[in-house]
């Protein structure tokens, strides 16, 4: 599957997908600063081109991303992004060793989420935040024959609902903090239950 990613990487996203996107994740690094100090550690897990990491690192200084993708991972690296090569649903981390794991499109594209969503609350001391496919959007319906009428290749995502991301986090002892959505998008924060 990482070698699908690699050929998906290789294309780029029209400015009004990009737009769409870019909202999503201005929703997601508000809730960050809102919860986060400066000097807090966070994981991008899935970081892709680092699109979303550079913004994080941009606010965040200890932050850093994993992806399976080699093509990804490079990219990552020559926007001097701190990235590593790293299968999510197995971490050389400790438990409890990062404040806030971020993942943006990744578990929809799962057909049994609980190793990826087990591994981030394992490695969490705090929060995950989740952008996750706003599948209620008519707008993502509208995205999706647009891809299919030009061709664009994409990854399969699943029809989860918010409930299905609730229940997974709750099972590793995780509840819903705070939660947004944006025009394609839902953005769950979820807490560590003491
Ligand atoms: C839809 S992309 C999202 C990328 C990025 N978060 C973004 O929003 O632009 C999903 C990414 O997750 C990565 N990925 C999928 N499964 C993975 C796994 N098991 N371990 C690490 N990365 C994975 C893919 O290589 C891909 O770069």
């Amino acid at each position: 599957m990482s070698g699908e990613w690699n050929r998906l990487w290789q294309q780029k996203l029209n400015p009004f997908g990009l737009k769409l996107l870019e909202d999503a994740e201005k929703t997601a690094l508000r809730m960050m600063v809102r919860n986060l100090d400066d000097n807090a550690s966070i994981l991008d897990v899935g970081c892709g081109t680092g699109r979303s990491l550079a913004k994080i690192f941009g606010l965040f200084k200890d932050a850093k991303g994993v992806d399976y993708s080699d093509v990804s991972v490079q990219l990552c690296k020559e926007k001097g992004l701190n990235v590593s090569l790293e299968d999510a649903r197995n971490l050389p981390l400790k438990d409890d060793s990062v404040d806030l794991v971020f993942s943006e499109g990744l578990l929809e594209h799962y057909g049994d989420m609980e190793p990826l969503v087990k591994e981030m609350c394992r490695v969490s001391k705090k929060y995950v935040l989740l952008v996750q496919p706003n599948l209620d959007s008519k707008a993502r319906k509208v995205r999706d024959l647009y891809w299919r009428v030009t061709g664009r290749l994409y990854a399969e995502e699943l029809p989860y609902k918010v409930v299905d991301y609730v229940a997974m986090f709750r099972k590793f002892g995780f509840d819903v903090a705070e939660a947004d959505n944006t025009i394609l998008f839902h953005v769950l924060l979820f807490k560590v239950r003491v």
